[in-house]
């Protein structure tokens, strides 16, 4: 391959775009972030980074607690309308015409309508330059058992998610395989090793599985 090289720029890509939301039940927000992620497994660690110009900032520091509230197909607009308007002058759940739930260990409520909330309280922080990374502890993950099946399991192919690459929001797309699919001496002796297995003709040989990715914990250890 004949490269290119450009100067240092976050151009990580796809991120998940997340409605993050901070407050309390009276005086809540809603803010959307596509700086997030997982920090660490055990125990269950994740972060946000958040402007300081942000209205959401001054509330993050007051409470030290927020709830990650994942962005279907169907609140792309309002996720979207959330990170170009400010709770300084927006009610955002009113004017989104979406509901407040009460979350289970922390004060600030999540969003009805997503399926998965996850419960936050920051452990720490950071001041990074632009944005302050605000470290949090999990405490506790809410699921709507419309996407939970028998066995537990979060079906993430049905809750529609949706990504963020540089200003660009995507539809999730197929699924492809497991974690550890390629290590399996049963792949391996089907379709070889490496890129030459991910070839387009065994991908659609492959029996595809119906989706489901992890159950509650994942259930893979990272
Ligand atoms: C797709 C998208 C991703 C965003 N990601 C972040 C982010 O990671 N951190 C941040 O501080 N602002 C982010 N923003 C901008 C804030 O959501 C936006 O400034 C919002 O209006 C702040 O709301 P607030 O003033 O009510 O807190 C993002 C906006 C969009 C549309």
């Amino acid at each position: 391959m004949s490269k290119i090289t450009l100067k240092g720029a976050n151009l990580l890509a796809p991120l998940p775009v997340v409605m993050v939301t901070v407050g309390d039940m009276v005086q809540s927000n809603i803010i959307t972030v596509a700086w997030t992620g997982i920090v660490c497994s055990v125990p269950p660690r994740v972060y946000i980074s958040v402007r300081e110009d942000r209205y959401s900032h001054a509330l993050l520091d007051k409470t030290g607690e927020f709830v990650i509230n994942f962005t279907t197909e169907s609140l792309l607009a309002a996720c979207d309308w959330c990170g170009v308007r400010s709770g300084r002058d927006h009610d955002k759940f009113a004017e989104m015409k979406l509901n407040k739930g009460k979350a289970q260990k922390v004060s600030v409520p999540l969003i009805e309508e997503s399926p998965i909330n996850i419960e936050c309280r920051v452990f720490d922080k950071l001041s990074l330059g632009s944005h302050t990374m605000f470290l949090a502890d999990v405490l506790a993950v809410d699921v709507d058992e419309s996407v939970v099946d028998g066995d537990g399991a979060i079906d993430y192919a049905k809750c529609r998610l949706v990504d963020y690459m540089h200003g660009e929001y995507y539809a999730q797309g197929r699924h492809l395989g497991r974690f550890g699919f390629a290590a399996q001496k049963k792949y391996i002796a089907r379709y070889g090793k490496g890129k030459d297995a991910m070839s387009s003709s065994s991908l659609t040989r492959r029996k595809r599985s119906a989706g489901r990715t992890g159950n509650i914990s994942d259930g893979v250890k990272k």
